[in-house]
């Protein structure tokens, strides 16, 4: 992995993040076809087994490293679509057609399998055993509360960059006027982040912004003030839970989680649940949340270097930056920046 143009300097260490849970695709999306994902650099291959169970493996064939998602399922078994070698669950190569006993298999025929689980309509990989466990958020796992998937957005950054974007305050007024802030009102309000070990916690009220005829998403249309409390949980490396409040019993919760592919790219999976408009179409929230990113993505994509400097001295922080600010020092502190070796 080289450090680019940009080096030297301290950004993500992708080897420390390989011990972390990280989205690789929507559940929804794995049914009964292999199909490719990329973590931390490394090629996967996400299948289903028999029963429906989620396998992650490495996506290249032993034999000529042919990518596995090339392939398809039979029974409990990956073929591989160049030669036909199968491979089981666990990623041991079960059978070698050409030979005149398929069966009879060297030990050195196995690709890596990694731990995966499925959980808010996502499929989680980890590539070692995972340091810390997913974020729990039981509004998406009630009956209660309607889910809306959208995305992934897919950028050219790293995923500290679309991290930091989701929850930077500054920004909503100037490049989302209208519909998460308004230019008449620049100033953050006052916040203060709380460092729980690998959980950031803090949380905002403003004045809202008045929903939109052609983006009718939030829940805001009842008594009590004219405000939006926001609560945020930043779980180390590249997840947030977002619960949003107008002081009634409305509730909006969303899950966003960024997939770091490579040093300089990543998808971001939103899960966004609610308890009030349950019978409106996902395609409104959907667009909304499309208009966002896409809003999102033409400055992210700019911001150089590419990756989060995570040297307090690299960029200009002031004090309504305090969540950027707790956010690269809790990743300094948790071993998941570092410097050039
Ligand atoms: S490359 Fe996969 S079986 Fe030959
Ligand atoms: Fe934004």
């Amino acid at each position: 992995m080289g450090w680019g143009m940009d080096s030297p300097g301290l950004f993500a260490d992708l080897a420390a993040q390989r011990a972390c849970w990280h989205p690789v695709a929507f559940a929804s999306e794995i049914s009964d076809r292999p199909v490719h994902a990329d973590l931390l650099g490394e090629p996967l291959v996400v299948w289903r087994g028999a029963s429906g169970t989620l396998r992650a493996m490495s996506d290249l064939c032993v034999h000529r490293g042919t990518a596995l998602s090339l392939g398809w399922i039979k029974g409990d078994e990956l073929v591989c679509a160049y030669h036909g070698w199968r491979y089981g669950a666990d990623g041991r190569c079960v059978a070698i057609p050409q030979k005149e006993d398929p069966t009879v298999v060297p030990a050195k025929a196995r690709v890596r399998a990694f731990g995966v689980q499925e959980r808010y309509g996502l499929v989680w990989v980890a590539l070692d055993e995972p340091r810390w466990p997913l974020p729990e958020v039981p509004e998406l796992e009630t009956g209660d509360w309607m889910t809306v998937p959208a995305g992934p957005y897919r950028w050219h950054c790293d995923a500290g960059r679309q991290v930091e974007n989701f929850t930077d305050f500054g920004h909503f007024p100037w490049v989302h006027p209208g519909l998460l802030g308004d230019p008449e009102r620049p100033v953050v309000p006052r916040h203060e982040v709380q460092a729980d070990g690998h959980v950031l916690r803090y949380e905002i009220v403003r004045p809202e912004a008045p929903n939109r005829d052609d983006f009718p998403v939030f829940g805001n249309d009842q008594a009590g003030p004219p405000e939006r409390r926001s609560r945020y949980e930043l779980h180390l490396p590249y997840t947030i839970a977002l619960r949003l409040g107008w002081g009634g019993e409305r509730g909006m919760v969303y899950l966003f989680a960024s997939q770091p592919a490579a040093a300089d790219r990543c998808a971001g999976y939103v899960v966004i649940g609610r308890n009030y408009q349950l019978d409106q179409d996902d395609r409104v929230i959907q667009d909304f949340e499309d208009t966002i990113f896409g809003q999102d993505q033409v400055v992210v994509e700019s911001q150089r270097p590419e990756r989060v400097p995570f040297d307090l001295a690299a960029e200009l922080h002031l004090k309504f930056d305090a969540v950027a600010v707790a956010y690269r020092k809790a990743m300094r502190a948790a071993g998941l920046a570092a410097g050039p070796p």
